[in-house]
């Protein structure tokens, strides 16, 4: 779906784990509620069948190859697109907008830790051509901090979340962005902050959409 002009607004939320995306997701969609304003929030890996599959295999419980890996998070990213009972494109087509933690440039970042992210790009292809955010914020953390608000909050910390994974994460956030600057809207905030100035933040990027 190229042409904006016939569904609502997509913004997604992207960074390193622990940046302080769910916070800020839950924080937009709290406000558009509060303005009367329908909002579907979701999230990459999804709650259906393959981001379950995929969930468990981040926490260990099964143990594949990465590149199975990145193929399973494109397969949930196309039935998080297509499906017809809780797919994006349904919501946006009728007019609900869509606040999303985490789309493709997730893949980006974290599957080219492994592999070349030409094929992830290429992986994710058809998603990138079926709908772009029309807003990638992203909640910009330095991974030491990232790693002392992981610790702090969580017994089990994921497979991905070790120090020097999540500096090459963040490397690759920022490689990837420089490789499509011509066709994505990407907008930077420093999470290093208070949640209420970062959230400040969010809204002067996205509020032009809701208007
Ligand atoms: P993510 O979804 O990116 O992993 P979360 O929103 O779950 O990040 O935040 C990770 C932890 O850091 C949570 O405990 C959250 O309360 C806390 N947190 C979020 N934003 C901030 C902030 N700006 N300053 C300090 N702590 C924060
Ligand atoms: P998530 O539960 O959003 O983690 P957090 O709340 O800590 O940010 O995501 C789970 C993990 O999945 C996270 O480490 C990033 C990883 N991931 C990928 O490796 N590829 C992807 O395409 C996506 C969407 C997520």
């Amino acid at each position: 779906m190229s042409d904006t002009e016939k569904r609502a607004p997509f913004i997604v939320f992207e960074g390193i784990d622990g940046s302080g995306k769910t916070t800020q997701k839950n924080l937009l969609c709290r406000r558009l509620s509060a303005m009367g304003i329908p909002v579907y929030p979701t999230r990459e890996p999804t709650d259906e069948k393959i981001g379950r599959f995929i969930r468990g295999i981040l926490s260990g419980d099964t143990a594949v190859d990465n590149r199975v890996t990145a193929a399973l998070f494109v397969a949930d990213r196309l039935d998080h697109l297509f499906s017809k009972e809780h797919g994006m494109l349904c919501e946006l087509q009728s007019g609900v907008p869509v606040v999303c933690d985490r789309y493709y440039f997730s893949s980006y970042a974290y599957h080219s830790v492994d592999m070349p992210m030409e094929w992830v790009m290429q992986a994710n292809s058809i998603a990138a051509q079926t709908l772009r955010a029309d807003c990638t914020v992203f909640i910009d953390l330095p991974p030491e901090k990232a790693m002392e608000r992981i610790r702090k909050n969580r017994e089990n910390t994921e497979l991905f979340e070790t120090l020097a994974r999540l500096s090459a994460v963040r490397e690759n956030y920022f490689r990837a962005f420089e490789l499509t600057k011509d066709t994505e809207n990407i907008v930077i905030i420093d999470g290093d902050r208070p949640i209420e100035e970062i959230e400040k933040d969010v809204w002067q990027a996205v509020k032009g959409f809701f208007q």
